[in-house]
C-alpha cells in the first residue's frame, strides 16, 4: 500500500521535488557532480534521459539543453518552469537521429529497468552520441550504512525494483562505453554508484561484447 501510495504522489512534480530536495540536502552533492563533470559550455549539446520534472536543467546553457521522460506530467511542468526544450520519449527508443549530442545524464533511472530494457536504453545513447561523446550516470546502490535508517525505508517504498551494487552496473555499462571515472557517495540518505564514461567504442563492438 505504501508502495502505491508513493507511486501516486510522485506524480505531482512539485511534491516529488520538494521531498527528493529535503531527502538529498537539496542535491548540493548531485549538483556539484554534475558541474564537475559534465561543465556547462554552450558547445556542447546535453541529453538528460529521464530528466523527470527538469531540475538541473539550469546547470546547462538552454539553447545546449534537452531532457526526455516517459512521464508526460513531469515533461508538462519543465516546460513551464524551465529552460531548455523537452519532450516526451521512452528512454528505450531515443527518437534523435545519430550523433545529436556530445554529452549526456542519466540520473536515477537505470534502477528503475531491467537488464534488458538498460541494454536498449544504451545502445541508443550510444547511437545519439557523437563519437568521443560523454555521459554521466549516477544510479542507486543497496543502502550502506544500517543505521541509515530512512534511507533502507526509502528504497523498500520507491518502485526502484533494480537497484544494483556498484558492480553490477559497471558490468552493464562496459560492453557500450570506456569508463573514465567511478565513485560512491552518499547524497543527503541516499547511497549512489557515479561513472563517467566515453562513447567511443563503435556499435558492433558492443554487440560482439554482448553476445553469449
Ligand atoms: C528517480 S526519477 C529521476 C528523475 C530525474 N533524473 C531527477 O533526478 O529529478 C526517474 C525518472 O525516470 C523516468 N523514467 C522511467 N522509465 C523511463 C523510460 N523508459 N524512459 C524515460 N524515462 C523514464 C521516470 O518518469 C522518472 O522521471
Amino acid at each position: 500500500m505504501l508502495h502505491a501510495l508513493v507511486e501516486k504522489l510522485s506524480e505531482y512534480p512539485r511534491f516529488f521535488l520538494f521531498c527528493r530536495g529535503l531527502l538529498e540536502s537539496n542535491f548540493t552533492v548531485i549538483r556539484k557532480a554534475i558541474r564537475d563533470h559534465l561543465g556547462s559550455s554552450p558547445d556542447r549539446k546535453v541529453l538528460d534521459v529521464a530528466c523527470g520534472p527538469g531540475a538541473f536543467s539550469d546547470l546547462f546553457p538552454k539553447d545546449a539543453y534537452t531532457g526526455v521522460d516517459l512521464n508526460p506530467k513531469y515533461i508538462r511542468f519543465a516546460q513551464e518552469n524551465h529552460q531548455g526544450q523537452f519532450s516526451v520519449q521512452d528512454a528505450r527508443a531515443l527518437e534523435f537521429p545519430e550523433g545529436s549530442f556530445d554529452d549526456a545524464l542519466v540520473y536515477g533511472l537505470l534502477h528503475h529497468l531491467s537488464d534488458e530494457d538498460v541494454n536498449a536504453v544504451l545502445a541508443g545513447m550510444q547511437r545519439v552520441l557523437r563519437p568521443g561523446g560523454r555521459v554521466l550516470f549516477i544510479e542507486d546502490i543497496p543502502t550502506e550504512s544500517r543505521l541509515n535508517l530512512v534511507g533502507h525505508l526509502l528504497h523498500w517504498a520507491e518502485n526502484g525494483h533494480y537497484i544494483r551494487p556498484a558492480n553490477d552496473y559497471r558490468t552493464l555499462l562496459e560492453p557500450f562505453f570506456r569508463l573514465e571515472n567511478e565513485q560512491l557517495f552518499r547524497s543527503g540518505v541516499c547511497d549512489y554508484y557515479m561513472a563517467r564514461v566515453v562513447a567511443d567504442r563503435n556499435t558492433e563492438e558492443s554487440s560482439r561484447t554482448k553476445s553469449p
